[in-house]
């Protein structure tokens, strides 16, 4: 069965990556229609599959230095942009997806991966204002750094859609963070079947959906290189990890993500990918607490959840003294999580705490 030229892409542009590095090190690999630059000749045939075009990129490539592009018949070109020697930092050269990265811990997850050197695209239901972001990266950080990508973790060809102009745009991805998630929070005995699947559907099956799509490409590069080793990380929950009144949808859906992590992990580390679950508390400054008009402590206040609770920050407050370090989650101590398990090379299919000690493994 021949390849479409869509596949051959996702194909090519990754083995290309992989085979241009150096030391750990790999270069942006763009595929455009047609280059001026100076290029070395692939020719992929109709029935070669992945381990042939492996082989034949190898050849082509002998062991040509400074390479610029590669033309590779009926297919277009790959253009090769050098490892940006100045970008430094923990994920300095490395290229990051993101969903859920147009606000909350998502988008500062992406700001934080660009100011320590990686490029990052920023995947999202809601395109538009991952634009905005991305642009703004983008200014701040180079051409290069940041992009946007219209993404639904609930839609397979959506996610995959993606992936495929992730490709096209760096020519593959070291590590998949599956950010986006949704809460619905509301009591058993009342939640409407609709709000329990909309939890289910977007935090526990986009996860696998996401995997999926991922995992493919991941692997492939390990294929090509098989000392390279990359990482899927879900940011799940403290949610996950303990059980949440009045909030089972949520809860059980993050639960269930720690199930996919753990059996992910043990299937896909043939690939070289490590998958690790993050699980922060509560980010109290994020929008879903702190939006003034729709945030829980808005709705808390509302409510009465809090008895006593005059104004919106004595319910912060009230939120605050569950945690025993005193205060709530914030993007850099889930960076912490995230340099940990992506620098670290012996360890795959945990859940991380970052709780604050609300939170304590047995
Ligand atoms: N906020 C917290 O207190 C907290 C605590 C622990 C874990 N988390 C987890 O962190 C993650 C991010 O939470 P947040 O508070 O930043 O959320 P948020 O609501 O501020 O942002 C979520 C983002 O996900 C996007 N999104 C929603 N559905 C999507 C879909 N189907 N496809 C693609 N994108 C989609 C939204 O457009 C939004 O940009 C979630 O997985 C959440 O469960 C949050």
């Amino acid at each position: 069965m021949s390849l479409s030229t869509e596949e051959k892409i996702n194909v090519i542009g990754p083995v290309l990556r992989m085979q241009l590095g150096r030391d750990g090190q790999y270069p942006v690999v763009r595929f455009v229609e047609k280059t001026a630059r100076a290029a070395i000749a692939l020719s992929v045939s109709e029935s070669m599959d992945e381990a042939g075009m492996i082989e034949a990129a190898s050849k082509a490539l002998g062991s040509a230095s400074g390479v610029e592009a590669v033309a590779v018949d009926g297919v277009g070109a790959f253009e090769v942009d050098p490892m940006d020697e100045t970008s430094a930092g923990r994920v300095a050269g490395k290229v990051l997806i993101v969903t859920g990265a147009a606000q909350g811990f998502g988008l500062e997850i992406a700001q934080q991966l660009v100011s320590q050197g990686a490029c990052v695209v920023l995947a999202d239901i809601n395109d538009a204002e991952a634009n905005n972001q991305a642009q703004a990266l983008r200014k701040e950080y180079g051409p290069n750094r940041a992009m946007a990508v219209a993404m639904n973790v609930t839609d397979l060809a959506s996610i995959q859609s993606a992936i495929h102009e992730t490709v096209k745009t760096f020519g593959g991805f070291d590590a998949f963070i599956s950010n986006a998630g949704v809460l619905k929070a509301e009591s058993v005995k009342t939640q409407p079947e609709k709000d329990f699947d909309f939890s289910t559907v977007v935090n526990y099956k986009g996860y696998f959906l996401c995997t999926q799509a991922a995992a493919k490409i991941l692997a492939l590069q390990h294929k090509t290189n098989p000392a390279y080793m990359s990482d899927i990380i879900q940011i799940n929950s403290k949610s996950g990890l303990v059980g949440s009144n009045r909030n089972g949808a949520y809860a059980g859906s993050k639960f269930g993500g720690i199930g996919l992590t753990q059996s992910f992990a043990l299937e896909l580390i043939e690939d070289g990918i490590k998958v690790n679950s993050i699980c922060p508390g509560n980010f109290f400054d994020g929008p879903l607490w702190s939006n003034p008009y729709n945030g829980l402590f808005a709705q808390y206040l509302r409510t009465g959840k809090i008895p006593g609770a005059k104004t919106v920050q004595d319910v912060k407050r009230a939120y605050e003294a569950k945690v025993p370090m005193g205060r709530g989650c914030t993007t850099p101590d889930v960076m912490a999580a995230v340099y940990y398990l992506i620098e670290q090379k012996y360890e795959t299919g945990q859940a991380v705490p970052v709780t604050g000690g609300q939170v304590m493994l047995h």
